[in-house]
């Protein structure tokens, strides 16, 4: 039988996020008929092994087994854009992230990219990501190839971008949104992979091509529609000029018809109570990217406000805008923009509210609850086995933890990949 059963620390969340955790955990697996391994049991060891006598156990002493992370917002193709410094997002886009995205217009650069990003997803505990690919057809399929050899849960798609943008990046309206169609038809719902229809953001859209994304995204209505809202005032303020007949900036999107359920924007800045408001009616869920809005100087996202209006949201790295591909220094970093207290009201996210944002929260926003990030039975078996005594410092720090927080906040504080010992994938 393909049972398979892993024994040590053992984080899980339920479907509001609670955190349970046990000290001397079980987590049992099977592999359903489509060959996709999910959780049959999970919970404290003696308990679970009872009821599975005989079953072959993996022992893991010391370390913590968790649900794999889940990015909501990553540009595959600006793995070589990170550290790039600009005076804010309209200069950096223009100075190093087009150029960077012009070279996918080569299927072997393509190709060679998706391998090292999904290495790198690998190596810091990332199970599942929504990510951009590049205007050019070819790099989603480098993506989805590269995605489907390894059995990932994918999510991604074919920037839109034809008008405001260089050579090399701007597409044709038709011609993109055919492109559109052809790649859902080719990977949509391919075992775990799933298509995201990404008009890249409002200023990079003519009216056609939006009109033509959201008519893609009423076909197909459980694919996912990926974009960007309220990051910086430049971009607020360009949008403005553009569409001055529009409410706000999110506004935008929805007089196109791109906010529903399974819509991601990140950033969500600079919103008003309205647009928070319609976010939460629409269900349309916020990619809260921290270590690219301090990077890029872009602001700070407010967190009560987010709770106040129900707003879906969760984590997500923005590479290359953002930092860092380590879910650690996303979570430190939402926590410093959490506490941040000049533009808004500062607070200190719990360490595993946190973590649940990186995790089973961003599945929900993704619509994939149940699905991904709890371990709860039934769910895909994507987790992580970390090793909290990774550094001198980590050893120390987290053998005076004298609680899950206190464990899940030394990790964030201190942790990166040196943390990830295993990554294993449903
Ligand atoms: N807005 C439009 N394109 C981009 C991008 O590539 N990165 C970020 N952070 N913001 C954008
Ligand atoms: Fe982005």
């Amino acid at each position: 039988m393909s049972m398979q059963a892993w024994r040590g620390q053992l984080l899980r969340f339920d479907s509001e996020g609670r955190p349970a955790y046990d000290s001397d955990g079980l987590l049992v697996t099977r592999q359903d008929a489509d060959g996709v391994r999910r959780v049959l049991d999970a919970g404290a060891h003696g308990a679970v092994a009872a009821r599975h006598p005989g079953l072959p156990v993996e022992h893991l002493p010391g370390r913590l087994i968790a649900p794999g992370f889940i990015d909501m917002h990553v540009h595959y193709p600006q793995l070589d854009v990170i550290g790039s410094p600009a005076d804010g997002l309209l200069p950096w886009l223009e100075h190093y992230t087009f150029p960077a995205e012009a070279r996918f217009a080569d299927p072997a650069h393509a190709a060679e990219v998706a391998r090292f990003f999904f290495d790198e997803l690998a190596r810091n505990g990332v199970t599942t990501a929504l990510a951009f690919a590049t205007s050019h057809p070819a790099s989603v399929d480098a993506f989805f190839t590269e995605a489907q050899r390894r059995g990932l849960r994918m999510i991604g798609g074919k920037v839109l971008q034809d008008r405001h943008s260089p050579d090399g990046v701007r597409d044709q309206t038709e011609q993109s949104l055919l492109d559109s169609e052809a790649l859902i038809q080719r990977w949509h719902g391919q075992g775990r992979l799933g298509y995201a229809i990404t008009p890249r953001f409002a200023p990079s859209c003519s009216d056609a091509q939006m009109h033509g994304a959201a008519e893609l995204a009423r076909r197909h209505p459980d694919t996912w529609i990926q974009s960007h809202v309220a990051e910086n005032k430049d971009e607020v303020r360009w949008v403005r000029e553009l569409y001055p007949q529009a409410r706000s900036y999110l506004d935008v999107y929805q007089r196109f018809g791109l906010l529903r359920p399974r819509a991601v924007y990140a950033h969500c800045i600079h919103l008003d109570a309205a647009d928070r408001l319609l976010m939460h009616e629409t269900q349309t869920a916020a990619a809260v990217s921290p270590t690219s809005n301090l990077f890029l100087g872009s602001g700070f996202f407010d967190y009560a406000a987010a709770a106040r209006h129900g707003m879906l949201h969760g984590l997500a790295s923005d590479v290359g805008g953002g930092t860092s591909f380590s879910p650690f220094h996303t979570m430190l970093a939402a926590y410093y923009v959490g506490r941040e207290g000049q533009s808004k009201p500062g607070l200190s996210l719990a360490p595993s509210q946190l973590w649940w944002q990186h995790t089973g929260g961003a599945a929900r926003a993704l619509g994939l609850g149940g699905v991904v990030g709890t371990l709860q039975p039934g769910s895909e078996a994507d987790f992580v086995v970390l090793n909290p005594q990774a550094t001198p410092l980590l050893a120390r720090k987290t053998a005076q933890a004298n609680s899950l927080e206190e464990l899940l906040f030394a990790l964030i504080v201190l942790g990166d990949d040196r943390v990830v010992e295993q990554v294993v994938g449903a």
